[in-house]
């Protein structure tokens, strides 16, 4: 009898006919959003779950679904996962890595583009038919060459906002990470370590690409605002819940920065009503990783972790890889 999966969301066909040259695959092509109760019916009796980032998995789902042994995430980030507690009911974790490195850091780059150059707005002034006459200040917003790229995580993705913003676009670049880069890394990103207080006043432009955790909850709210420049833009790519949304929507209302982009928010898809009145920020539907062939790579990803644990022992990119060895 073949293993049972269960992928929680739509995903390509192409990667459906792949699992299913493995699994008995149960799928929701239509894409209904499940709650908790409603994924934990759908799991029972199925050995793996490809999900995409936004199923929970916590101790009483696991609880309630003896037979999973795997959780696929199709996304680099994983704080859908609680990780201890699938490593203490012996399910493999996997995640996504690598694969959406440089779409990703296009994006972070672009996005702080569009905030510093006031892109969003000045689309919305002239489709609005308020373009009426040339002004010296119109729209002015903040140059990205030559100035000073702040960076907060500074894992792959970061170090590739930080390549082109060196390489690229002259830009001085410092960075606040967990732990520091080895030389060589810091040499090739053109980057300087510094601590994040100093990141907060120095950063022209400062981009998060942290991962989410207890830690991180609220990394940047308003004493960490009320630390930047007045004409500093903020770039979030990294997930809703490092800013304070609330407190940041504050500080654009009040200019105590000049603007911000956010693809990522707390309790998205909703998104705080305060960011919706502001016009200095740009908001985009958490697409960062979102080319068609990177999501793709993503899902393939998802799906040889499935196919290397099930069928082999060896998934390709694990999170507890301890309970490998356990086996
Ligand atoms: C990730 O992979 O964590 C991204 O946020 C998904 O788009």
């Amino acid at each position: 009898m073949l293993p049972i999966i269960l992928i929680a969301r739509a995903i390509f066909p192409e990667v459906i006919a792949k699992l299913a040259q493995h699994f008995e695959v149960a799928t929701n092509q239509t894409d209904e959003s499940w709650t908790p109760a409603q994924l934990i019916q759908n799991l029972q009796g199925t050995q793996g779950v490809f999900t995409t980032g936004g199923e929970r998995i916590d101790a009483a789902l696991l609880a309630a679904c003896p037979d999973l042994k795997i959780c696929a995430n199709m996304a680099v980030g994983y704080n859908n996962f609680d990780l201890k507690a699938m490593t203490a009911a012996g399910v493999l974790a996997t995640n996504a890595p690598d694969v959406l490195t440089e779409t990703t850091a296009d994006f972070g780059f672009a996005l702080l583009m569009a905030t510093a150059r006031r892109m969003a707005e000045a689309e919305h002034f002239l489709r609005a038919g308020l373009w009426t006459s040339w002004r010296y200040d119109l729209l002015a917003g903040a140059d990205i060459h030559g100035s000073t790229l702040g960076i907060l995580g500074m894992g792959r993705i970061g170090q590739g906002i930080a390549k082109r913003g060196a390489h690229g676009f002259g830009m001085q670049v410092i960075y606040h990470n967990r732990s520091r880069l080895d030389l060589a890394t810091e040499r090739a990103c053109k980057a300087s370590y510094v601590s994040k207080e100093e990141l907060l006043k120095a950063a022209d432009h400062l981009v998060l690409v942290l991962p989410y955790s207890a830690s991180s909850h609220h990394a940047i709210g308003a004493p960490e605002l009320a630390q930047m420049k007045p004409t500093a833009t903020l770039v979030n790519i990294a997930r809703g819940g490092i800013v304070d949304d609330a407190a940041l929507a504050m500080a654009l209302r009040n200019k105590t920065i000049a603007a911000a982009g956010l693809d990522v928010f707390e309790g998205e898809p909703a998104v705080h009503p305060d960011l919706l009145t502001v016009p200095n920020v740009v908001l985009t539907p958490h697409i960062a990783s979102a080319t068609l062939p990177t999501r793709l790579a993503m899902a393939n990803l998802a799906a040889d972790n499935l196919i290397g644990f099930l069928k082999h022992g060896t998934p390709l990119t694990p999170l507890n890889p301890e309970l490998l060895t356990k086996r």
